[in-house]
């Protein structure tokens, strides 16, 4: 719709026409990185003034992979705490822990029986994260899409802000959406992926061909969003670049490349504007300019983060606040979906 229509249909009816819906999720399996800032917490936060979002820290996800009670808990606080520090208001914005609506787990169930093991089995995730975890390659870490494509539907999503590496369950998602409303008529909102045009793709600083994550062995490839000053500056100058010391944006030099989106995100700048702004400059001064703009950037999001850790208390009434709202969105579709599958209601 619109601008125009919209208001029209505001004068015309005297109600304010309805808004379009964000979903989007991060796991808490660790202190988020600057590749999930800059690829989707940065884009919840810009997306949040023209639409309805729930953010969700996803917890049910994250015990696809073994995780330690008090870690788990410390970490989904932590990430809450980062959500609210990196710009989004609770007062705008839902924002809860999945596994306080309990709704996701029912809807994951019943997709699960209209999802196909072919499609599962070509999850390029899965495939990682079981080459990775051989011991514990779990029915959760197959299903997981399906419980994503749950988290998305049940809220009647427009758009899916996400990463680079989550599009293909989106995709996923579209297709379990379409093959439930072919049987059973309009039941769900078909669901777009929000992609980014930058920074979509952070990779590792040490091993530029892999995406940045905070399950990295090697700690200098990752920016937490936690680390100091010092250590995001030292982990830049230390970052694998190439031999030719210039600053380029080109497919042959990845390291480069990254550095440049990166210092692009952080200082708004264009790609070519940054390649000319080092055009005269060795790496190490590039490093240590795109080090400086990443320090400077976080450090009043860490002080946030910092005042919200100090009331655990206020964190979880936050939370349950938004656990609530959540539940009577989610409890909506769910009565819709059951009524259409024939369960007596
Ligand atoms: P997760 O927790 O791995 O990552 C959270 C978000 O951050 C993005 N991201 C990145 N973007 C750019 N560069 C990187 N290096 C980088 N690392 C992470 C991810 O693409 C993601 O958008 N399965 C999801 C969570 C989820 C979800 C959902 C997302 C569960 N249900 C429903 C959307 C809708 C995940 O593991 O994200």
């Amino acid at each position: 719709m619109t601008q125009n229509s919209e208001t029209n249909t505001k004068k015309a009816s005297g109600a304010t026409p309805e808004r379009q819906k964000i979903f989007s999720g991060i796991k808490s399996t660790g202190i988020p990185t600057l590749g999930s800032f800059l690829g989707a917490i940065s884009n919840w936060e810009k997306l949040s003034a023209e639409y309805d979002c729930l953010y969700c820290v996803v917890d049910l996800h994250a015990i696809t992979i073994r995780q330690n009670p008090k870690e788990l808990r410390d970490y989904g606080r932590n990430m809450l705490a980062w959500l609210i520090a990196l710009g989004l208001d609770p007062e705008k914005n839902i924002l809860y822990y999945q596994s306080q609506v309990p709704a996701h787990a029912e809807l994951s169930w019943i997709l699960n029986c209209y999802t196909y093991m072919g499609e599962l089995g070509r999850m390029t995730q899965f495939k990682d994260k079981s080459a990775k975890n051989e011991d514990n390659i779990n029915a959760g870490l197959f299903t997981y899409p399906v419980l994503m494509a749950a988290d998305i539907l049940l809220y009647q999503a427009n758009l899916v802000p996400v990463g680079d590496d989550q599009r293909q369950h989106i995709e996923l998602c579209r297709d379990v959406a379409g093959r439930f409303n072919k049987i059973y008529g309009d039941v769900f909102t078909m669901p777009e992926a929000y992609v980014p045009p930058v920074g979509a793709r952070i990779m590792d600083l040490q091993t530029p061909s892999d995406k940045m994550s905070k399950s990295d062995e090697n700690a200098n490839g990752c920016i937490l969003l936690s680390d100091s000053p010092d250590v995001i500056i030292k982990k830049f100058k230390r970052a694998v670049t190439d031999s030719d010391n210039t600053v380029k944006f080109a497919e042959d030099k990845p390291g480069i490349s990254n550095l440049l989106t990166i210092y692009a995100c952080m200082t708004g700048k264009k790609i070519a504007h940054c390649e000319a702004e080092f055009a005269d400059a060795g790496y190490g001064a590039f490093k240590q300019a795109v080090g400086e703009a990443v320090a400077q950037n976080l450090a009043p999001y860490q002080e946030k983060h910092a005042r919200l850790m100090a009331d655990i208390g206020e964190l979880d009434a936050i939370a349950a606040k938004g656990a609530k709202k959540a539940a009577e969105a989610a409890e909506k579709t769910l009565a819709k979906v059951k009524e259409a599958i024939g369960f007596v209601v």
